[in-house]
């Protein structure tokens, strides 16, 4: 299904809220789709109308005019218990309930929706699992977990019920930078096995990129500046606003969305270890280097260079030494270029799962694959 004939999810067609008093609208006239399955990022500064825009959906704030749609039906048509079944919501900050245990607070909606206590017990293991916990803190309090436990339990509260979408409101700002990036990947990897519409909020574009199908980079009142694909963002950015926020360094953002497999490789100036010194001579010339890869079949075992080759009949007999840091395809243009910088023969050597040899990257070929992205 393309883009366009895709259901949209969430629909806001011309939202707006001006709370009340306020001089200014929180939102202004906000129209944004949200493809089914997809991650839609809002980003912006603070005040600018994020958490806004998130609890509009799911009616904890009711717009001042225009509607917003989830599955095809206005929010306002259903009563908002029954919208808030369909609707999973981590809040801003975490916000589990203090004096409630772990159990407790991720059978807060099974709890409200009088599902039998087997249901309920069976589905809070299942989440537990989902989400990477250990069963053994369920007795706890959220005083007594992690910063990182804390958010886990959040997503686990808000997927309880399996609804098909999943609001996220800064899930990840209480975390330091390392526990951030892990329970980044878990969500890539959850949102692969139980793909959710999600709307997630974030001050941090890299976030952002990383996360999301489509960012949607807002201003001040809820002005929808771009909304577009990371790599189309980067690429293009509509205006200065959303250049600056962006910030510098684009192109290497654009390097963390471009794996190696959508790249072309090439087989660099690699010889057979039986290959003689004059042969390893003439590859080396061809390709203006002064060291040769040396492969047995399918495995690179190293690179030689010309001095060691001097006294040897074939060049597997030559000392090899090991090319830095071998990368999968998996791998990110940005990852492969901090093997190529960190090797002495300015290549980044890819290989299979199995470690057999695919062909090399060069800086060229990284410059190529960014270009043609
Ligand atoms: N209940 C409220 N009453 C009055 N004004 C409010 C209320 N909630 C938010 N606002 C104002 O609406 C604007 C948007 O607030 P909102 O919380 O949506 O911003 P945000 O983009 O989520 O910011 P942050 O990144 O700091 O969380 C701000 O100017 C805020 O002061
Ligand atoms: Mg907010």
């Amino acid at each position: 299904m393309t883009e366009s004939t895709q259901e949209a999810a969430i629909r806001l067609v011309h939202v707006r809220k001006v709370f009340e008093g306020a001089a200014r609208p929180a939102v202004g006239d906000l129209s944004l789709d949200v493809p089914a399955g997809a991650l839609v990022a809002l980003v912006g500064p603070s005040g600018c109308g994020k958490t806004t825009t998130l609890k509009m959906i799911n009616r904890l704030i009711e717009p001042t005019s225009g509607e917003i749609y989830v599955d095809g039906v206005e929010v306002r048509s259903l009563p908002a218990s029954h919208l808030r079944r369909r609707i999973g919501y981590v809040i801003q900050q975490i916000g589990l309930f203090p004096h409630r245990t772990v159990e407790a607070n991720i059978a807060t909606v099974p709890r409200l929706l009088r599902w039998d206590r087997n249901r309920i017990k069976e589905r809070v293991a299942q989440l537990v699992d989902l989400v990477g916990l250990d069963v053994e803190i369920l007795p706890r309090y959220p005083a007594e977990l992690s910063g990182g436990q804390q958010q886990r339990v959040g997503v686990a509260r808000a997927l309880a019920a399996d609804p098909p979408v999943l609001l996220m409101d800064e899930p990840y700002s209480a975390v330091d930078p390392i526990v951030r990036a892990h329970l980044q990947d878990e969500l890539i990897a959850l949102q692969r096995r139980v793909r959710k519409t999600i709307v997630l909020v974030t001050h941090d574009i890299d976030e952002a990129i990383k996360l999301a199908d489509r960012i949607a980079l807002m201003n001040v009142g809820g002005v929808l500046e771009q909304y577009a694909t990371p790599n189309d963002l980067l690429r293009q950015p509509v205006n200065e606003f959303v250049a600056d926020f962006l910030g510098r360094e684009r192109g290497l953002k654009r390097l963390s969305l471009i794996t190696v497999d959508g790249v072309e490789l090439v087989e660099g100036p690699v010889v057979g270890c039986d290959a003689t010194p004059a042969e390893a001579e003439s590859v080396m010339e061809k390709h203006g280097v002064d060291w040769v890869g040396v492969r047995d079949g399918d495995r690179l075992l190293g690179w030689t260079d010309r001095a060691s080759l001097a006294n040897v009949a074939r060049v597997g007999d030559a000392p090899l030494r090991p090319f830095s840091t071998p990368v999968h395809p998996s791998a990110t243009l940005r990852e492969t270029l901090d093997a190529l910088i960190a090797s002495q023969t300015n290549v980044a050597v890819v290989v299979d799962s199995d470690d057999r040899y695919l062909g090399m990257l060069t800086i060229e070929q990284i410059s190529e694959g960014v270009r043609r992205s």
